[in-house]
């Protein structure tokens, strides 16, 4: 198995309604490959669902609860692994999501908040994990961005955009510093997927509250002629986090059906 004997801590483990998220779907896809799963998320039940599945199949799991923009429970959170499993071998950054809005329509307070939820999750996570993983002499992080981070895809959303940049950016900053102590930092940049954050929330965002009609749209705007899946962002996730990507670093994934390599760029 890829994983055998890996501790991999994974934020935003649940999802936020029924389906596969890409947290979830990471979970499960490390689970699978042998690694022993520190699944923390805000809502304690979309964790245990996560947790129930991995044991439905042998696997191990333990939960976490832990909002991942407060400084002190990021802290508790990767302590309480290490103090859980010992150790710290993988960790997935992949809590984040979109505000619409441009500066005029951004409160500043939802500016910080984009940045807090999107970027400095994954720094406190980073700076929290990086002396457990130093002291291991390994360590691998995956940071979950977006295509919104690389490219304008139709939606105005500035706060997302310049966050899942600078996650992107900031992985590979982390990645050149690390990577004499054997720690490994990439990031994989999603594009439309459908997770059921559509449903639950961008269908009120962006659809206008109509998700068949936002899905219908997302579909059409992807050179393969859909939207992704939970599974694809997991695969991806697994192949960085795995030791298959050993010569891998301050790498960023692109994982979006060809959509920004499409010239009309999604619109
Ligand atoms: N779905 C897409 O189309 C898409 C596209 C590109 C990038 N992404 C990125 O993928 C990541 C995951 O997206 P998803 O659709 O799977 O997520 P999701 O919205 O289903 O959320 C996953 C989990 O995160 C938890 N969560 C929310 N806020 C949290 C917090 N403050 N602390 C801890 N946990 C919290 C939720 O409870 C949920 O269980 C995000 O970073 C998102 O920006 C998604």
């Amino acid at each position: 198995m890829r994983l055998e004997n890996k501790i991999a801590l994974i934020t935003g483990a649940g999802s936020v309604g029924p389906g596969w998220g890409n947290g979830k779907a990471t979970a499960v896809a490390f689970a699978r490959e042998g690694a022993s799963i520190f699944a923390a998320d805000l809502v304690p039940e979309a964790a245990t669902i996560t947790q129930d599945i991995i044991a439905s199949e042998g696997g191990v799991c333990e939960t976490h609860t832990c909002d991942v923009t407060v400084t002190a429970e990021v802290e508790g959170m990767i302590e309480a692994c290490v103090a859980h499993f010992g150790r710290i071998d993988i960790l997935v950054n992949n809590v984040g999501g979109s505000v619409p809005g441009g500066p005029v329509e951004l409160s500043e307070e939802a500016w910080r908040g984009q940045l807090d939820f999107n970027l400095t999750s994954a720094f406190l996570a980073c700076k929290y994990a990086l002396p457990h993983m130093e002291r291991q002499g390994s360590g691998a992080i995956v940071n979950i961005s977006s295509i919104a981070g690389l490219r304008h895809i139709g939606n105005d959303h500035v706060g997302y955009a310049a966050a899942k940049a600078g996650l992107v950016q900031f992985g590979k900053a982390l990645a050149v510093k690390y990577a004499p102590l054997g720690i490994r930092c990439n990031s994989i940049s999603p594009g439309l997927m459908h997770t059921p954050l559509v449903e639950v929330r961008l269908a009120g965002q962006y659809g206008a509250g109509d998700a068949a009609k936002l899905i219908e749209k997302r579909n059409k705007q992807v050179p393969m002629g859909r939207m992704g899946e939970g599974w694809d962002v997991a695969y991806a996730a697994l192949y960085l986090a795995s030791d298959e990507a050993k010569y891998v670093t301050a790498a960023d994934i692109v994982v979006d059906g060809g959509l920004i390599a499409a010239t009309h760029g999604g619109q």
